[in-house]
């Protein structure tokens, strides 16, 4: 989709629609632009009440040059921030692509009190993300195809304003590269896959360094719980490096890892069909670390980040690893798999390993759809938050705010670690129930961290949605790709 500006509606040429604000105000909704010629056509529908302005309403009128004007309400005042204008923008956008319009002139609104690089990037934000899709195997024609943006104008920006727009372009194409790798089948999608895309990375900056460990080198690094879930699978690993040196003057330094099932079978402990059908998705974390990589690459922030993505399917077969069994890994900790399902912390735990040993970093954050219990806990909406450092926490849930990659913190409630303990190895891989899944699988986690400031996200709900919705047209959503470029790109601003 191309957006282009037009300093005023003189300016502006023909499209499909033409979109006027409001805000919802006590006796009438308010316009956010000048009227002038549309004051009789909008008339009609503030005269009746029909149209209040409240938060994402959309009433058609009809008669400017566009023939169809759609008046916008933004909800109260008080309420609007980038978030908020994303999520109102983004009703548009999926309104406009079932009307199958093409074009559209976006009056952007005047005197909020937001700044403008904010609302901006907003709205280019929901264009982007809302007017995703995912319909390559939509061949036949009873298959209903969606249709899609071609060209939006914003009206009264400048064409230097533009480059805030490029910015929501930048973030918006990380999301949907993400979200790209998700939807798609896990049979294409392998650990060899994602290799390959991170190595593209290389392209975007000189500061860009991708290193790939196949399954000799991860042998000779002693990932013994990478290669343990692997073993079921007739695909080798992948142990993906992207480091980004955005920052030469700063000792400062960020290991961002994610889960990267490239699909979940449960191995032995097979799942339920109805648990299984969704589980290309178990490489969200991994796919969010890409999507992360890429937009502070194509953003050029001035941080250092390395990203690891341990890779594999979780399979199940003769060679598949065996419930009972006990397995050590880089961090040297034997533990006893009592469940193949629970393989996301296995090979997070080598992952870890390799960062605190190997990386030394200032913070680590993983992201990881870890957990079903995450999912009981918090729903579809919000991913969990798991943390040993308040000042990350802190960080962490303001960019969520920010963003609307909803997080909710819970707690490392310590007294839970006991279920983790085993009769013969240093650790089991599951609790003693599924109460507090997510916590114990978490605190699973925290044993390969040690002292170092640490968050754990958890992203088995939002990361592939049962139902579209809102700023996400298709299940995969690219959650954690807004949040973390958010969260380094303060980190940039004001270094820890
Ligand atoms: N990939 C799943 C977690 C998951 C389930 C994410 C549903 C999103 C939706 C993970 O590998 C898993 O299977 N976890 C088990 C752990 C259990 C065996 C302790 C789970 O949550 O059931
Ligand atoms: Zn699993």
């Amino acid at each position: 989709m191309k957006i282009t500006a037009a300093q005023n509606q003189n300016q502006r040429k023909i499209a499909d629609y033409l979109i006027i604000p409001f805000i919802e105000e006590k006796k009438k909704p308010k316009p956010l632009c000048a009227i002038g010629k549309f004051s009789n056509i909008i008339k009609g529908p503030i005269q009746s009440k029909d149209f209040e302005g409240k938060e994402s309403q959309i009433s058609v009128v009809y008669g400017a040059k566009e023939k169809r004007v759609i008046l916008l309400g933004l909800g109260k005042p008080d309420k609007i921030d980038e978030f908020h204008i994303s999520l109102i923008y983004s009703e548009v956008v999926a309104f406009l692509k079932k009307r199958k319009a093409k074009t559209v002139n976006i009056i952007v609104p005047e005197k909020l009190n937001i700044s403008k690089e904010d609302l901006l990037k907003g709205i280019a934000e929901a264009l982007f993300l809302t007017n995703y899709g995912f319909d390559k195997f939509k061949h036949s024609t009873k298959n209903e195809v969606a249709s899609y943006l071609k060209s939006a104008c914003l009206i009264g920006v400048e064409k230097k304003e533009l480059a805030l727009v490029h910015k929501g372009k930048i973030i918006a194409d990380g999301v949907n590269l993400t979200r790209d790798l998700v939807n798609n089948n896990a049979d294409d999608e392998t650990p060899q896959n994602l290799a390959k895309i991170a190595k593209s990375f290389e392209k975007i900056s000189k500061k860009v360094k991708v290193i790939i460990f196949d399954k000799k080198k991860i042998e000779q690094e002693k990932m013994g719980l990478l290669l343990a879930v692997n073993k079921g699978s007739d695909k080798d690993p992948a142990f993906i490096i992207v480091h980004y040196h955005g920052d030469l003057d700063s000792e400062d330094h960020s290991v961002i890892i994610g889960k990267g099932i490239t699909y979940d079978s449960g191995g032995l402990s097979l799942k339920p069909s109805t648990g299984m059908d969704t589980m290309k998705s178990d490489m969200s974390g991994g796919a969010a670390i890409l999507g992360t990589m890429y937009t502070i690459a194509n953003l050029n922030l001035k941080v250092n980040v390395t990203a690891l993505v341990p890779a594999t399917e979780n399979s199940i077969g003769s060679k598949s690893y065996k419930p009972g069994d006990v397995y050590v890994g880089l961090g040297n900790k034997s533990v006893e798999v009592k469940n193949t399902d629970a393989e996301g912390r296995l090979i997070l735990a080598d992952a870890l390993s390799y960062a605190v040993e190997k990386l030394k970093p200032n913070r680590i954050i993983d992201i990881a759809s870890l957990t079903g219990a995450c999912v009981v806990a918090l729903g579809e909406d919000v991913a969990g938050l798991f943390s040993n450092n308040e000042k990350l926490a802190k960080d962490l849930i303001a960019a969520s705010n920010k963003t609307g990659d909803h997080l909710w913190r819970l707690p490392l409630y310590k007294d839970y670690k006991k279920q983790l303990k085993s009769d013969i190895a240093d650790l089991k891989n599951i609790g003693n129930a599924r109460e507090a899944g997510a916590i114990t699988a978490a605190l699973f986690l925290e044993e390969f961290v040690e002292k170092v400031d640490w968050a754990h996200i958890d992203i088995g709900g939002p990361c592939f949605l049962s139902k579209p919705k809102g700023l996400h047209p298709t299940h995969a959503t690219g959650v954690g790709v807004r949040l973390l470029t958010y969260f380094f790109e303060n980190l940039s601003i004001k270094p820890a």
